[in-house]
């Protein structure tokens, strides 16, 4: 396949992007991936109508999630220049999506999804791609249809509502999407190595990775062959929150991310159960200071 390394007005460096993951993608987080070779690194899911702060240093892949078009004219017209590209979430299989009729659960709502994908396009140059997971033919064929009016792409994550992220995704799935659109495919599901990312890449147009990257940005320096001096790991994380966040970074976030970068140490159990109980930030570098010394 011939590589494209494009999306609309959008050049990438190569074909591997961060997966939109909630709460994981923090900006210093991102930056990380980014520094280890992501092209592309989305936030988690996004309300426009948030009042949040939100920091964009890095110029991320926001992805849109919310079911109608309210605030995001405005949300645009704050902060496009800061944004690489637009996401809009199909796909969430969570309990609070299902409640708010949000991500998976609105795939029958086709004038609504209209609607909302219009209202990006008018107000923005930027890509726009949507993100899929398995669904019946019917819905597809018809979120097929409008995506191919507005988007420039689609990321498709074959796994059912039911499997939310685990089990093995539906390769066939994600193949019948490709052959029934002209727009590129980002496929997700399941890329922990290099041979599994070769392999997605033969097939499809662009790959994301989303597990495998928790607390290990590093994986996309080795799926992309680039040599590195050290593992990135969670003072790099540390530091660069500091930097972005200044006095707003919470410790409720340190924590989160210092649990996420032990998953892999050796004793990983003890260390992530003592963490767990930490209440500050000095107990969890007296922790960590022994691993990483
Ligand atoms: C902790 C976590 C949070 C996630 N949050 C989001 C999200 O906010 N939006 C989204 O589209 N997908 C989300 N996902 C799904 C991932 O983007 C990805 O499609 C899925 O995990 C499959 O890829 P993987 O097998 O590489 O993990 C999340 C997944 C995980 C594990």
């Amino acid at each position: 396949m011939k590589e494209q390394l494009k999306i609309r007005n959008l050049n990438l460096k190569n074909r591997i992007f961060l997966a939109p993951m909630h709460q994981v993608n923090d900006a210093a987080f991102r930056l990380l991936c980014k520094k280890a070779g992501a092209t592309l690194t989305y936030t988690g899911l996004t309300n426009p109508q948030t009042h949040e702060k939100l920091l964009f240093n890095d110029k991320p892949a926001i992805q849109f999630a919310c079911n109608s078009p309210k605030s995001i004219k405005e949300f645009i017209k704050k902060y496009d220049k800061k944004i690489e590209l637009y996401d809009f979430n199909l796909g969430c299989p969570s309990p609070h999506a299902k409640q708010s009729h949000l991500g998976y659960f609105m795939i029958s709502n086709y004038e609504i999804i209209e609607e909302i994908l219009k209202t990006i396009r008018q107000n923005t140059k930027k890509p726009l791609t949507i993100k899929i997971r398995k669904m019946p033919d019917e819905q597809l064929k018809k979120i097929l249809s409008i995506a191919e009016e507005y988007c420039d792409a689609i990321s498709v994550h074959p796994r059912t509502q039911q499997q939310g992220y685990s089990g093995m995704p539906d390769l066939e799935f994600a193949r019948r999407v490709k052959q029934q659109t002209r727009l590129p495919i980002i496929y997700s599901g399941n890329i922990n190595n290099c041979e599994q990312a070769e392999k997605m890449l033969q097939e499809f147009d662009f790959i994301m990775v989303g597990r495998s990257a928790i607390g290990n940005p590093s994986i996309f320096s080795d799926l992309l062959g680039k040599k590195i001096k050290k593992k990135l790991n969670f003072y790099d994380w540390l530091k660069l929150a500091k930097k972005i966040q200044k006095d707003n970074l919470n410790f409720s976030q340190i924590k989160f991310q210092a649990l996420n970068f032990t998953r892999d140490f050796e004793g990983a159990p003890e260390i992530r159960h003592k963490l767990s109980l930490t209440k500050n930030e000095e107990e969890i570098l007296d922790i960590l200071k022994i691993n990483f010394n």
